[in-house]
């Protein structure tokens, strides 16, 4: 019997469309864990791929089983020289979003034997979309500066190596150690828009890597992962901690939204803006002060005072573009960045949506007429 469910949620706000066990938020308490692990702790304590593979297998691996995911992905990092080749002829105009979508959507085309119901497949391309991901974002960002791609290096970890090819240099061990802490934080957020949109592909059954490249289009937009970059030419344009309260009070009179600030789920601050601040900080005690973290600073104070008591405070969109523009990363990559650590938490929906599919094929309430009769174009 087909239970038809006539309330009408726009943004199916408060509506579960699955069931899952991969990540849980509490809005209220600002409380995100992985699997069961409250995020802070597995800031501190664990690795990307660790926590990658936590999202995806559901427990903590053990060391040999670690060892061989991270060596695994270590050789699967190159990409073949067609896909670069292709990258080339991308405009140097374009967003590296588009390229992104646009490039994880080709290694369908490389490896499209599609064996969903066998596990060798389902690691495979867990292994090869972890391992190449980062390897395209590096490498279109150096072709669109006019430079040609720097290999993997074997011997450096995954947010190590991804630093050395886009910075061409190897990174200060600080550095990537907060790097890699934050694809850690950027990892899974239950069925946010992205993973929903990786969650509907998934459920036809398609090929992962055509997953993938639907969830980068659904993140690249500024009211979900594009708004990490819209935060640092918003303070850019207040320009001093003067103008802050000012700009604010402009942005409530005309309605706009201040980017970084509220979410759907969190009415308090999210404890991943928590984390990234606190490394924002680290970078600055180690490599000099950003002038734009006191105008954040400022903007968060004047945003609780006036928004606090809607709930709206910093999302994890906030910081991570400070710390971001510490590690050397300019700010239209800040997107392809996040896409980098959320392939862990889309490929552990992918994963889950599989052991219990059924095509996403919800209704509709049709609001149009019925009956008109076709006008000819003369009579229009
Ligand atoms: N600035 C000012 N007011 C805001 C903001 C904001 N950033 N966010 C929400 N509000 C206000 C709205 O104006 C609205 O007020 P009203 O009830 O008086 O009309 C109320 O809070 C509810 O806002 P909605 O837009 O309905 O909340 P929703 O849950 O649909 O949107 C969203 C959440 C999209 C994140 C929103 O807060 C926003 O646009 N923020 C700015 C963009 C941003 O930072 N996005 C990143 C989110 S995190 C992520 O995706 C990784």
């Amino acid at each position: 019997m087909s239970v038809v469910c006539i309330e009408f949620k726009p943004g199916l706000e408060g509506v579960p469309a699955t069931q899952s066990s991969i990540s849980y938020v509490d809005g209220q308490q600002g409380v995100l864990e992985y699997r069961g692990i409250n995020i802070q702790e597995l800031a501190k304590k664990s690795s990307f791929l660790e926590t990658a593979y936590l999202l995806i297998w559901g427990y903590l691996p053990s060391k040999e089983e670690l060892e061989s995911f991270e060596h695994d992905i270590r050789y699967h990092r190159r990409i073949k020289y067609r896909i670069r080749d292709m990258m080339k002829c991308f405009p140097e105009t374009g967003h590296p979003m588009d390229a992104l979508q646009t490039s994880a959507a080709a290694l369908g085309l490389f490896y499209s034997r599609r064996a969903l119901d066998n596990p060798e497949y389902i690691r495979s391309a867990v292994v090869r979309l972890l391992a190449k991901i980062p390897t395209m974002v590096a490498a279109s960002e150096l072709m669109r500066r006019g430079n040609d791609a720097v290999q993997p290096k074997d011997d450096l970890d995954y947010a190590a190596n991804f630093l050395y090819m886009l910075n061409e240099r190897e990174p200060d061990p600080l550095a990537a150690q907060v790097f890699d802490v934050c694809l850690i934080l950027h990892a899974e957020h239950t069925i946010n828009a992205s993973t929903f949109s990786a969650m509907v592909t998934s459920s036809t059954l398609t090929d992962p890597y055509a997953v993938i490249a639907s969830a980068v289009g659904t993140l690249a937009g500024p009211l979900h992962g594009g708004a990490n970059e819209d935060v640092i030419t918003m303070l850019s344009e207040i320009g001093s901690v003067e103008n802050v309260r000012p700009y604010l009070e402009k942005c409530l009179e005309t309605k706009a939204k201040i980017m970084g600030f509220g979410h759907r789920v969190y009415k308090v601050k999210d404890p991943r803006a928590i984390i990234l601040q606190e490394l924002a900080e680290k970078l600055f005690e180690k490599f000099g002060y950003d002038k734009y973290y006191e105008i954040a600073l400022e903007l968060e104070k004047a945003v609780e005072e006036k928004l606090g008591h809607k709930g709206i405070y910093p999302n994890v969109d906030f910081y991570s573009g400070l710390v971001y523009r510490k590690l050397g990363i300019s700010s239209d990559l800040f997107t392809p960045v996040f896409a980098i650590a959320r392939v862990a938490g889309w490929l552990a929906h992918w994963k889950e949506q599989l052991t219990e599919n059924r095509i996403f094929r919800p209704t509709q309430i049709y609001t149009g007429e019925h009956n008109i009769s076709y006008t000819p174009i003369q009579e229009r």
